[in-house]
């Protein structure tokens, strides 16, 4: 039975202190579930993070990381420096991450290689851009995604390994995927998977949907038979909002 996952992308939002608060808030208002939550905070404050939750079943997972062990390279942050505070799943290919800061499918295949030696398991992030699906193209593009970054892996790699189809037109607009479209794409996922690897494997795979999930609308996305559970930006950063989407899986 594969993993039902809501993980929150908090990207570039919340201070030490909004962290604490907000991390406090959810720990008390947790519902029992049999999915696993997440959380993703700024680097600066997941070692924070990591003791906020400890007595919680709440997972903090990082928005990134660089694919060397270390060296020069401004501003980033290795997988060691993750594991050394107590992170153990990292967030990669970010559609944000592609689009301002280039990181290409082979950049990506590279830090999934380096992420999956050091024994992290990973959300491993794709979609299609508007113009993409406007032209009919998207699924091409999100194959084309998977194999470039993900094909090379070894089949026991996959058993570290989430995936979060993110249509880039669905992020931050509130304009989210229909339950249909998100259901036509993931089951395309998992076929494309099987065909490369096995059934077995791409059937264990969860894969999450992201893009303007909210309270509203997450029950009847995360219904759909191949929705394995959510990537949550906006509604991510409000208590009430983040556990009514937990409540909806
Ligand atoms: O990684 C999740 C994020 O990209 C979705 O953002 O605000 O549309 O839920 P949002």
């Amino acid at each position: 039975m594969r993993a039902k996952i809501v993980a929150g992308n908090w990207k570039m939002n919340k201070t030490l202190t909004e962290t604490n608060a907000l991390l406090a808030e959810l720990s008390g208002k947790l519902p029992d579930t049999d999915a696993e939550v997440m959380v993703a905070p700024t680097y600066v404050n997941l070692a924070a993070a990591v003791e906020d939750v400890k007595s919680s079943t709440i997972q903090v997972i990082a928005q990134n990381m660089h694919f060397a062990d270390n060296g020069a390279y401004t501003g980033e942050i290795s997988a060691d420096m993750l594991l050394d505070i107590g992170i153990n799943t990292v967030i990669i290919g970010h559609s944000e991450r592609r689009a301002y800061f280039g990181e290409t499918d082979e950049i990506l295949a590279k830090k999934v290689i380096k992420a999956l030696e050091k024994n992290l398991r990973v959300v491993f992030c794709f979609g299609e851009e508007l113009e993409d699906r406007k032209s009919d193209n998207h699924f091409n593009i999100v194959a084309s995604q998977l194999k470039n970054a993900l094909f090379n892996l070894k089949p026991e790699a996959w058993s570290n390994i989430v995936l979060a189809y993110e249509p880039v037109w669905a992020i931050g607009t509130g304009e989210t995927a229909s339950p249909e479209q998100a259901q036509e794409m993931h089951a395309f996922i998992r076929k494309t998977i099987a065909d490369e690897y096995t059934t077995e494997i791409a059937e264990a795979v969860s894969i999450l949907y992201g893009g303007s999930v909210k309270p509203a609308n997450a029950k009847e996305i995360f219904s759909k038979a191949d929705v394995d559970g959510g990537l949550i930006g906006g509604a991510a950063l409000k208590a009430d909002d983040f556990i009514a989407i937990i409540d909806a899986i």
